[in-house]
């Protein structure tokens, strides 16, 4: 079997989905490797390095096997299986079904223990998390640390993260490890543990919560009425805060409003709220996906693929994902897809063409 390694094409996309490390693995595992030239260079990694680890450098067209982090940019074909994040949940309708090839998105990985060195959202959310953190603390006009020194002693900055999944708890690490006084924020009561044990404070709010945790450690969709509770609540916290970092998501829906323009209002000028839940509409109100704004001196971010910053170590991890995602699969240099497998059956999409993901069949109304 022939894996091929796509050069991406999005813009601002840096990353690679393996390096030359996974060739390695791959090859070890009685597999060949293809890569598209010049794949991993914005991360880094130099085809000089993949033909080193044992890779060929070339057309990767008729692989059998494509790895990505989009979806592949060249038309499949039918014999063909793609691994990529296709993100069907939210886009259900842009899954390259037409070409009758079999994928899998890593995406759909389930949050199990027996999974997790598979999970692209976490490795990934993880580097989003401790981003969100740097580029809010260069935009405050404050200092996080505390500081004591000839000229007067400064307090330190007050940091509120709202959502404490995977990239809010490294967010509130980073926070803590810069100095900052953090508090975390999460409608699922049981991170409050992980919460304290990373030194940060845990906000209670006298909201009823017995529903909040859906299945695999993800949240559930709440309705708008606690939602507005939510914010009535939350006002008060955030008008203390220099910095806010929204994390707040439901799988394959748009994110929930924590933060409206009046709470907003009430934050100091040159506070500042990173919203990295910008891509699926942010959770405030006023975020503008990719840009920056300021209201009322508050300045408001909404990046994108922040991964991609660190793109080296993003992909690091995302090859690991990837190799360790693959070689589950395989035996004496073949794919073979056991359904018996709940990572298997979890994360296939498309079955030569056709979706068959119960999840996202729900989602296009098909089911
Ligand atoms: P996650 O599912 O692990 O964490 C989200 C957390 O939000 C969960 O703990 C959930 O309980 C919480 N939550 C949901 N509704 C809430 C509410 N109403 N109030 C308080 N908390 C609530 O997700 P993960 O992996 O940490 O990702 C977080 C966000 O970051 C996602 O929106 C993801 O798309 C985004 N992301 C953004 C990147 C960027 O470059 N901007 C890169 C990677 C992820």
């Amino acid at each position: 079997m022939v894996v091929g390694v796509l050069r991406e094409t999005a813009e601002g996309e840096r990353r690679v989905a393996l390096v030359p490390t996974g060739v390695a693995a791959l090859k070890k595992a009685k597999l060949d490797v293809v890569v598209e030239s010049g794949a991993g260079e914005a991360a880094g990694f130099f085809d000089a390095a993949y033909k080193d680890a044992g890779a060929e450098i070339g057309d990767v067209s008729a692989c059998d096997l494509l790895v990505s982090i989009r979806p592949p940019s060249l038309t499949l074909r039918p014999n063909q299986t793609a691994i990529a994040i296709f993100d069907p949940l939210w886009a259900p309708g842009e899954v390259p079904t037409a070409s009758g090839a079999t994928l899998f998105s890593l995406d759909l990985v389930p949050r199990t223990t027996r999974a997790q060195a598979m999970d692209v959202l976490s490795s990934q959310a993880n580097l989003a998390g401790y981003l969100s953190v740097l580029l809010g603390a260069t935009e405050l006009t404050k200092i996080l640390p505390m500081m004591t020194t000839a000229a007067g002693t400064i307090a330190p900055a007050k940091v509120l993260i709202l959502g404490a999944g995977v990239a809010g708890l490294q967010a509130i690490a980073t926070a803590r490890r810069l100095g900052a006084v953090v508090s975390g924020y999460d409608v699922r009561a049981v991170v409050k543990e992980q919460v304290e044990s990373l030194g940060a404070r845990f906000v209670e709010l006298p909201l009823e919560t017995p529903d909040a945790q859906g299945t695999g450690g993800y949240a559930k969709a709440m309705g708008e009425e606690f939602y507005a509770k939510q914010r009535q609540l939350l006002g008060d916290v955030l008008s203390e805060m220099d910095m806010v970092v929204t994390t707040a998501a439901i799988p394959g829906m748009k994110s929930p409003i924590l933060v409206t323009q009046p709470m907003l209002e009430r934050m100091s000028a040159g506070s500042v709220l990173v919203d990295i839940a910008a891509e699926r509409g942010g959770n405030c109100e006023l975020t503008r996906a990719g840009e920056t704004i300021v209201h009322n001196g508050v300045k408001v971010y909404g990046p994108i693929n922040l991964p991609s910053r660190v793109s080296t170590h993003a992909s690091q991890l995302f090859s690991k994902n990837v190799q360790t995602f693959l070689l589950n699969m395989v035996k004496e240099g073949q794919l073979a897809i056991n359904m018996e497998d709940p990572i298997v059956s979890g994360s296939l999409l498309a079955k030569e063409g056709k979706i068959v993901h119960a999840m996202v069949l729900d989602k296009m109304g098909a089911k």
